[in-house]
């Protein structure tokens, strides 16, 4: 099963029997994928009233920014040395060569994130729209540069 399993060493402090054989590798790309993947869900419904799929709805747009905001800083610990180029993840060893322009890429999607949380603050569909283009170019420059 596809899974952290660096749980279960917290079970075992309650007295649950622990598993053995975690690997640390493979334990940051599910966390990082993962976030990734919770990054991607709140993002869904505000490109859904963004592209006018669903009618927009300001406080959930908001809702969805904030939830963003707190997501944005938590993928990166996960991508550390000796977890690129490999099997099971689509990060690219360029990370490990280039690590302050990843770092670089990451700081300005988080900084496309603080800017959609207070233009979603706001209320104004035109403002909340264009900043949610700004983030959705930060993800994409990223993965063009580092995903394979
Ligand atoms: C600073 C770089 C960077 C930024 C910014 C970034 N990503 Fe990623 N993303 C990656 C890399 C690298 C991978 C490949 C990770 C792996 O396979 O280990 C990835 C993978 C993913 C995946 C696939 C996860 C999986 O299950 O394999 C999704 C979905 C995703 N990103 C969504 C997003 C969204 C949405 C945003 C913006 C809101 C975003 N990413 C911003 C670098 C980034």
């Amino acid at each position: 099963m596809k899974g952290l399993r660096i749980l279960w060493p917290v079970l075992g402090l309650v007295g649950l029997p622990a598993t053995a054989g975690a690997d640390p590798i493979d334990d940051a790309i599910i966390y990082r994928q993962s976030a990734m993947e919770v990054m991607a869900w709140q993002l869904q419904p505000m490109a859904d009233m963004a592209r006018g799929e669903t009618p927009y709805d300001a406080e959930t747009f908001a809702e969805r920014a904030r939830h963003l905001e707190a997501l944005a800083p938590l993928p990166w610990e996960g991508f550390i040395e000796g977890s690129y180029s490999r099997g099971g993840t689509a990060a690219s060893a360029t990370i490990a060569a280039q690590p302050e322009d990843f770092r670089g890429k990451a700081e300005a999607f988080e900084q496309a994130v603080r800017a959609l949380t207070q233009a979603a603050g706001d209320g104004s569909f035109d403002a909340a729209r264009a900043a949610l283009v700004d983030v959705a170019r930060s993800c994409k420059a990223c993965h063009d540069a580092y995903r394979e």
